[in-house]
């Protein structure tokens, strides 16, 4: 697949690019990065890419032409011209929340646009052109150079080839729960020692066990996830005997 990021600061992507597991999965050849600088589509000695606000206010508004422009020369080059298989994502707080499942979506493309907002905002009539706002959470950043990089990175380590793919299926999220807690050697640290199940070499038990360990990590961490999951009867069961062993 491809990833294309649409941004303002094309600086701050070199170090990004070399990391281990980016340059293994464009090594590979499953993956191409392409970062385009949208000042490169602003015409004039200025360069402009950004404007005071219609209505007054703090701060400045990226124009349509550079972003728009630079948003077409993208979309013509790439490799979903005929597959269809591409998304246009603008990075905004004011998006939907970005999940592991956006995360599958984004790894079954040709090709994944990211448009990095920055300054105060965009100009609204950019909005239409993309199919999706997506944000990385409950805080404001200064720009989406930062998003793009987990999109890309969570996106990427799900390509086939990137990882083992045990190890996809077996973390936190993939099943709607968080991953249950791991040890390694030694078996006994300053005291504390790994639980004997894990020691047992009994598989059911050891399944069993952590099956268990996620459904009461994620009850008790994340209790939007434990309310969303539909718990089948096994799990309910697991949670049943934990809650009568704390009462006893
Ligand atoms: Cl995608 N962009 C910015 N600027 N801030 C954010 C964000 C994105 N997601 C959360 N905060």
């Amino acid at each position: 697949m491809k990833i294309s990021i649409l941004t303002m600061m094309p600086d701050l992507f070199g170090d990004f690019l070399e990391g281990p597991v980016l340059s293994r999965a464009v090594r590979k050849g499953g993956l191409e990065m392409e970062i385009i600088d949208i000042r490169d589509y602003a015409p004039g000695s200025f360069r402009h890419i950004d404007d005071s606000p219609f209505g007054g206010g703090a701060g400045m508004v990226m124009r349509c032409q550079p972003v728009l422009d630079a948003l077409r020369a993208c979309v013509k080059t790439g490799p979903a011209e005929e597959t269809g298989k591409r998304r246009t994502v603008i990075l905004s707080p004011v998006g939907r929340p970005y999940t592991q499942k956006k995360a599958h979506e984004f790894a079954d493309l040709d090709h994944l646009i990211l448009v990095c907002g920055h300054y105060e905002g965009m100009d609204a009539r950019i909005y239409p052109h993309a199919d999706e706002l997506v944000s990385i959470g409950d805080y404001v950043l200064t720009g989406g150079e930062l998003a793009a990089q987990v999109i890309t990175d969570s996106v990427v380590r799900l390509l086939p080839g990137s990882l083992r793919e045990t190890s996809i299926r077996e973390e936190s999220f993939e099943n709607g729960l968080l991953e249950y807690p791991q040890y390694t050697q030694p078996a006994v640290y300053e005291g504390e020692a790994v639980p004997e199940v894990l020691r047992s070499g009994d598989h059911e038990r050891i399944r069993k066990w952590r099956l268990q360990q996620s459904l009461l990590l994620t009850r008790k961490m994340r209790p939007d996830l434990f309310e969303a999951h539909t718990l089948t009867q096994e799990e309910a069961a697991l949670v049943e005997e934990a809650d009568r062993l704390l009462k006893a």
